[in-house]
């Protein structure tokens, strides 16, 4: 072991349970998976726990649709979840549910001393009521016309067309999405947490748990907003737990979710003897604790989470670690294009090691989004796992077992060689530690180049032919397979059921780490078969077909409205190069475009972040209505129209000219 034995706990965020998992939340959960296995083979003791995150209006509801209670719906959804964790490798210590007796205990147990020492009080707020079904409605339950720029059927709390955002009150024509009734407004007390007398404790925080720079600057900018006491109730009916004392006001979801990572690992200890739950989450702990999470509950974790901790007087996360979305082929993952994909479709297709390595080499430890080109994640997995990587086991085993009786030498001829693949380990093992996977990929395939290239250069199949050069036959191989051994163990964590089988090929009863820098020799193998197969085009694509949503979009309403050719030819459209495409904070549908007209720059606000990676677009040609009166939006003004074809969200189409097409060019 290179350093005393740490006590670390992990999770991953806990997935609602009334979906699937697909290959966006796949990112997370074989990410963290890498590095708990990580942590695992350098012999510390790491422990992984997750859970269904159970409670919520959207569960209450779906259950409700199906006519099955939530408890039912939950569990039913929950035991897909763990069979896709399972088929993708992923090993969690402990995989619970957030409506778990050991939750409601512990929830109680910190609202309880939280009321006490004054960080809970109530409040009497308004809030939009559906009078038909009986329920107070969250916002995205309400929709309407946006006040700012009057688009029809808008959510409750911003509008995806301007990106004005406003509580449901502010709508005009407000619409229940439940009953399509006009949701009236009524008062309730709800519970709020003093979040805002917290921002010293957060601030010293934010400085210990080392958060990578982009999620720090994140905290900076909430800190100068101004921290909000934050809601932490919500009226019957509801599916959660009941607030002590209360007949119909229940925690909010987001209260107890985190508190679910405390109570899976809780319902862990009380199986388990060798871990002691106080001695992970007493305020003085020596344990470490680390999240791993999107960017987008980012806020959760880092603001909400280390304060309740921390008021009621448990330890605060050591860090949280924050990782980007998933687009696929430039895009955002999409139902009509097929790139929707659920877990278990592509189980049906591919093999799970594939994705866990080409995600492991597009890993890093920022927010950066990971793009799933489909074209380049067959060519690396062929060309790396297969091509490089087993290829060094194929190319020397077959003459071990046929001319040698599988029996590796008792020595290796290149000394040089040896140390190198040793002495990589630490190199490696800090890339992994710091969530660098990307480089440590790198650095496996520099090493996996130079062991083909050492069998290309001795040329067994050459050698064998001369029986003087049998003994060099084996010690060239016993070399060749050494390699291939030492990076098998460093891509355990990454591909563990293909590192599995080399294991046992090489007839190890385990591994370390520290034992990819220790030569096996003189063992006896059995007969190679091959680990990996290559990844074939038609079953990518017959994932994509399997995931492709072919129902039709709804038909356009006949249109009675038309213009004239002179209404038409007022439009001025042009020919327009993308120089620049950038997100908007704040809005979720927007991308800043700076636009090159030719004669001017102009920036346009569009409703394509859905649909598009923005670094994707910059150098595009598109069209553009020129002679659009500016319109002032929350972000700036917007200064045209880029014209797009489709029904909206992820399936907005941008209209791009050939090449050829010039900036300034007018359209006819
Ligand atoms: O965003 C989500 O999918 C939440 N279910 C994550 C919860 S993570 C934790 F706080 F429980
Ligand atoms: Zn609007």
């Amino acid at each position: 072991m290179t350093d005393a034995t740490r006590k670390i706990l992990v999770t991953s965020a806990l997935p609602y349970a009334n979906g699937s998992i697909h290959m966006g939340h796949l990112i997370e959960y074989i990410q963290t998976d890498i590095w708990v296995r990580f942590q695992k083979l350098r012999g510390h003791n790491c422990t992984y726990v997750c859970a269904s995150d159970a409670h919520g209006t959207p569960i209450m509801l779906k259950a409700r649709e199906l006519g099955i209670s939530p408890e039912q719906l939950t569990e039913q959804v929950s035991r897909e979840f763990v069979r896709d964790f399972c088929d993708f490798g992923v090993d969690f210590d402990n995989y619970h549910t957030t409506h778990s007796p050991e939750n409601e205990a512990i929830v109680g147990q910190m609202f309880k001393t939280l009321t006490e020492s004054g960080d809970i009080y109530t409040r009497t707020i308004e809030q939009a009521y559906d009078e038909k079904e009986g329920m107070f409605l969250p916002d995205r339950f309400v929709r309407g016309t946006c006040p700012r720029c009057k688009s029809d059927d808008q959510y409750g709390d911003a509008c995806e067309v301007c990106g004005a955002t406003y509580t449901p009150a502010d709508l005009l024509d407000p619409v229940s999405v439940l009953s399509g009734t006009t949701p009236v407004k009524r008062d309730s007390e709800h519970y709020f947490f003093r979040l805002g007398e917290y921002e010293q404790h957060l601030r010293s925080w934010l400085q210990s748990a080392a958060l990578d720079k982009s999620v720090a600057a994140k905290l900076e900018e909430w800190f100068d907003a101004g921290l909000r006491d934050w809601d932490i109730s919500r009226d019957a009916p509801y599916f959660g737990f009941k607030i002590p004392g209360t007949d119909d006001k229940y925690f909010y979801v987001w209260l107890d979710a985190p508190v679910g990572y405390m109570a899976s690992f809780r319902n862990l200890c009380d199986r388990r003897d060798d871990l002691d739950f106080d001695d992970y989450w007493k305020a003085d702990s020596d344990a470490e604790l680390y999240h791993f999470i999107g960017k987008d509950i980012m806020y959760f974790h880092t603001l909400f989470w280390p304060a309740v901790l921390q008021g009621s007087g448990f330890r605060t996360p050591t860090s949280v670690f924050s990782h980007g979305f998933l687009t696929v082929n430039g895009h955002k993952m999409s139902k009509s294009r097929g790139t929707f994909i659920q877990a278990r479709t592509y189980l049906d297709n591919l093999d799970p090691s594939f994705l866990r390595y080409y995600y492991a080499a597009k890993l890093g430890p920022t927010i950066e989004d990971i793009d799933l080109n489909l074209e380049d994640f067959i060519a690396r997995v062929n060309s790396d796992l297969v091509g490089k990587l087993i290829n060094i086991a194929s190319r020397c085993a077959g003459f071990i077992s046929k001319r040698f009786d599988g029996r590796l030498a008792e020595s290796l001829p290149d000394s040089g060689l040896v140390a190198e693949f040793g002495n990589a380990s630490e190199t490696i093992a800090g890339h992994y530690e710091r969530r660098e996977y990307s480089k440590a990929m790198r650095e496996i395939m520099r090493l996996a180049d130079k062991a083909n290239r050492y069998i290309d250069d001795k040329k067994p199949w050459v050698m064998i032919k001369d029986e003087d050069s049998l003994a060099d036959v084996q010690l060239v191989c016993s070399q060749g397979l050494n390699m291939f051994r030492s990076l098998m163990i460093y891509l355990s964590p990454v591909i563990p059921a293909v590192a599995d089988d080399a294991r046992k090929f090489l007839s190890e009863e385990r591994w370390h780490w520290r034992d990819a820098a220790k030569p096996l020799l003189g063992a006896t193998l059995p007969k190679f078969k091959p680990l990996l197969t290559r990844v074939e085009k038609d079953q990518v694509q017959r994932m994509v077909e399997q995931s492709r949503d072919s129902t039709p979009a709804p038909e356009a309403p006949a249109e009675d409205d038309t213009i004239s050719i002179d209404d038409f030819m007022k439009v001025d459209l042009r020919i327009a190069r993308i120089d620049k495409a950038e997100p908007v904070d704040g809005a979720d549908k927007l991308l800043a475009l700076t636009l090159d007209l030719g004669d001017s720059i102009r920036k346009v606000f569009a409703g394509i972040k859905e649909a598009y990676d923005a670094d994707s677009l910059v150098g595009r040609q598109v069209i553009v209505v020129a002679n659009l009166a500016p319109r002032k939006m929350r972000f700036g003004v917007s200064e045209g129209m880029v014209l797009a074809a489709g029904p909206g969200g992820e399936d907005i189409f941008l209209l791009s000219p050939d090449d050829g097409a010039k900036a300034g060019m007018r359209v006819k």
